[in-house]
């Protein structure tokens, strides 16, 4: 029997993908293919007609099946793309989001003027924020930490991908506990997180891919969301040089309650709310008193 050739599976697996839910079942197939056999999307388009072992093929229906019952693709591959870089993710972190980079973004511009700065990410899931400011900050050291080992382990294998073990440290504890026994007090010149923040409410209208996928203890923020930020509020300014930088992603209806948890704390100035392009409260940030 002759095999499908990277056109005909690409068609068939489309089609059984379509209705799935899959937003996109034609680009689905290729990135699945791409996984499965090792080729590039440039491979795929020039080589339409490139007869597949057998192998490849019933490994790639394999795949189909698992992205039809919603497995996120990202966990079916293993990469997630984030601040132009490649992240392992695996069921056991939150695959990053392009929300996420808009944290990144500002604390990258806010911290641009600093020497040698000494970072905190809390809730560090992938390390997506904290690899990403380590990177692209080339004099920063970076302490991420996560109450999850698993997630640590993920994070491990980002900062070796990205070679940045000499400047970043992972810990491993309940939100701030860590950075109090690492002797952190008063060292951090901005302290980031990005912690799960999702509603009791907005837990049972989530798209399967996410409730039925990702790691509830990365989702779950408490009835009204805010629990982890009421949390880390009680002892951040703690850890903050005077003048530190606080930067929380939120939830898209989280700004003033966010911003009005940090005014009851007494410790900050300079409360900024950033949107994203959709109009919607996003990231929250602001100052250590002096
Ligand atoms: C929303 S995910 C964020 C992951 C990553 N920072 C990102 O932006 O893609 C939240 C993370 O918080 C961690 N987490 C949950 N409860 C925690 C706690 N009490 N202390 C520390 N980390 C916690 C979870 O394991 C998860 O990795």
């Amino acid at each position: 029997m002759v095999g499908y050739t990277v056109g005909n599976i690409l068609k068939e697996g489309a089609a059984k993908l379509k209705g799935s839910g899959s937003p996109s079942p034609y680009l689905d197939a290729q990135v699945l293919l791409c996984h499965i056999a090792s080729l590039s999307k440039v491979d795929i388009i020039v080589d339409r007609d490139k007869i597949l072992e057998e192998d490849t093929s019933e490994n790639f229906f394999r795949l189909i099946e698992e992205r039809k019952a919603g497995k996120p693709i990202q966990y079916i591959t293993g990469h997630q793309e984030f601040m132009g870089l490649d992240f392992y993710v695996n069921e056991n972190v939150l695959i990053p989001r392009p929300d996420t980079e808009i944290l990144v973004e500002k604390v990258l511009e806010l911290l641009k003027n600093r020497d040698k700065p000494v970072i905190g990410d809390i809730c560090t899931g992938t390390g997506a924020i904290a690899v990403s400011l380590a990177y692209y900050i080339s004099d920063a050291f970076v302490y991420a930490s996560d109450i999850s080992d698993d997630a640590l382990e993920c994070c491990k294998r980002n900062i070796d991908r990205h070679g940045l073990g000499k400047r970043m440290k992972l810990l491993q504890g309940d939100l701030l506990g860590p950075l109090y026994e690492e002797g952190l007090e008063g060292k951090l010149d901005a302290l980031v997180s990005n912690p799960p923040y999702i509603s009791k409410n907005d837990m049972e209208t989530l798209p399967i891919s996410v409730r039925g996928f990702e790691p509830h203890l990365a989702l779950y923020g408490g009835e009204e969301g805010l629990d982890f930020y009421i949390r880390i509020l009680k002892d951040a300014a703690r850890f903050l040089k005077k003048g530190g930088l606080l930067a929380f992603e939120i939830g898209y209806d989280q700004g003033c309650a966010v911003r009005k948890l940090i005014e009851d704390s007494g410790r900050f100035k300079d409360i900024m709310i950033v949107k994203d392009l959709a109009g919607l409260d996003r990231v929250v940030y602001c100052n250590m008193e002096e």
